[in-house]
């Protein structure tokens, strides 16, 4: 039974899909549905019967179109800092969070919309999604992460180009500039997540889980402590249950049965 408000959660086969549902608002973050978002991820986190998790957004419009501008519009320095920082500690929980988590962005995907779709580690664009960093044209600056994630993506020069410009890019333009993975037709991000997600389901969740902590925590650091820490994670599976089935599956000429997280 769904228990939130403004997010529906379903789980399917040990996918668990968050929908962002606020539709009036062409799904914008209000303060209450930024509380549910942390509430879900905090369970998922601990429900190890999720393997994937999948984001997006209800209707063809919006996945997200940032967070509720009617609800800053009055905030005061110290009322925005806050709100800010409780939007960082979510989108950080996602990104954080043990399993993969791809976005399936169809619509809108500006401000707090794309600083979601950026904290995920994968992005499924629908032809009609539309990126963006707007907060330039309103006065602010991105709140919930934007400004650090993508020049991390799409490297600095493209970044600040589209912080400084406000401009709104389309599908084909993100997935050049490498903001997306992968761009699919109308109506399809979803049904393409979920395969891309079935497919990963399938693999050693011992691995994949090392494997987006390499990728994640090697970015903070230099390349020497970097490589060092996959070291750790190469050694520790081997002590784990998945490399002797996936191995030994291989040289008995099988498909390996892998358990859940
Ligand atoms: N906050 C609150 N309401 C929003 C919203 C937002 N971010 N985006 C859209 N809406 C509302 C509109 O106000 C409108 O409501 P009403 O019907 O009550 O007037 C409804 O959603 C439909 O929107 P539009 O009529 O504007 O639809 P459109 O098709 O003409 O335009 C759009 C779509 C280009 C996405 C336009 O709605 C838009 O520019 N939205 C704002 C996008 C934006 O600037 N996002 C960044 C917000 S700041 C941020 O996110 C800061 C941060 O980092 C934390």
């Amino acid at each position: 039974m769904n228990t939130y408000e403004n997010i529906l959660v379903e789980h399917r086969d040990g996918i668990a899909i968050v929908a962002i549902d606020r539709p009036k608002a062409l799904n914008a973050l209000n303060a209450a549905t930024l509380a549910e978002l942390s509430k879900v991820v905090g369970t998922l986190a601990e429900d190890t019967s999720v393997q994937v998790v999948i984001f997006t957004g209800c209707g063809e419009k919006a996945f997200v179109a940032g967070a509720d501008i009617t609800e800053m519009q009055a905030m005061s320095a110290t009322e925005a800092r806050n709100w800010g920082k409780f939007g960082q500690k979510v989108f950080a929980a996602i990104e954080s969070l043990p399993q993969p988590v791809i976005a399936a962005v169809n619509g809108f995907a500006l401000g707090g919309g794309c600083e979601l779709a950026m904290a995920c580690d994968i992005r499924i664009a629908a032809e009609n999604a539309r990126f963006g960093q707007p907060e330039s044209s309103l006065g602010i600056t991105p709140g919930f992460g934007g400004s650090q994630r993508l020049p991390r993506l799409v490297g600095t020069g493209r970044a600040k180009e589209l912080l400084f410009t406000a401009d709104v890019i389309d599908a084909a333009e993100a997935f050049r500039i490498g903001l997306v993975n992968k761009v699919v037709p109308v109506g399809r991000a979803l049904e393409e997540a979920l395969a891309m997600a079935a497919k990963i389901a399938s693999r050693s969740p011992v691995a994949v889980g090392y494997c987006k902590a390499a990728a994640n925590e090697g970015m903070k650091v230099d390349l020497g402590s970097a490589i060092a820490y996959e070291a750790e994670l190469f050694g520790l599976c081997f002590a784990a249950p998945d490399q002797k089935e996936g191995m030994t599956a291989f040289v008995e000429k099988r498909k390996p049965v892998y358990g859940t997280r």
